[in-house]
């Protein structure tokens, strides 16, 4: 008897402890997708394939470590892809996906 309700204890317990990770996680996962991420963003700045680039050089060519952009203001999506078509001779990302959205994380975060 008292060892069933022991039991019943530990599977409300468990279950929330379950339940209440899987919210986190969730949570977690929508944050990131609407804040853009500073990491993968700084990986994207030195990945010479971006955006469809069709030449060696990445955004770190120019900006090595991001230096130079501290200071950016003004529409950074826009400067990004400016510098993706010109520069890398690319095509450019779309404006709501996830990699510019990376990529202005990254680039706002240099900020002093
Ligand atoms: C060949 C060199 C070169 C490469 C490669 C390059 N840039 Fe630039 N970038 C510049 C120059 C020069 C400027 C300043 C002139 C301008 O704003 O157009 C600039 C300006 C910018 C600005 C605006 C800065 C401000 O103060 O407003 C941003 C943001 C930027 N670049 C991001 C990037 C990103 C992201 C990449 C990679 C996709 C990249 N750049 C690749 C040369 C480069």
């Amino acid at each position: 008897m008292m060892i069933n309700v022991f039991k019943k204890i530990i599977a409300v317990v468990c279950f929330t402890a379950l339940f209440a990770g899987t919210t986190l996680t969730c949570i977690g996962y929508i944050h990131a997708d609407q804040g853009g991420d500073v990491k993968r963003g700084e990986m994207l700045f030195n990945d010479p394939t971006l955006g469809g680039s069709t030449n060696d050089k990445s955004c770190g060519s120019c900006h090595p470590g991001g230096k130079g952009l501290e200071n950016a203001s003004g529409n950074i999506a826009e400067a990004v892809n400016r510098c993706i078509k010109n520069p890398l001779a690319g095509e450019g990302l779309d404006m709501d996906s996830q990699e510019m959205k990376d990529i202005v994380a990254y680039i706002n975060s240099l900020k002093k």
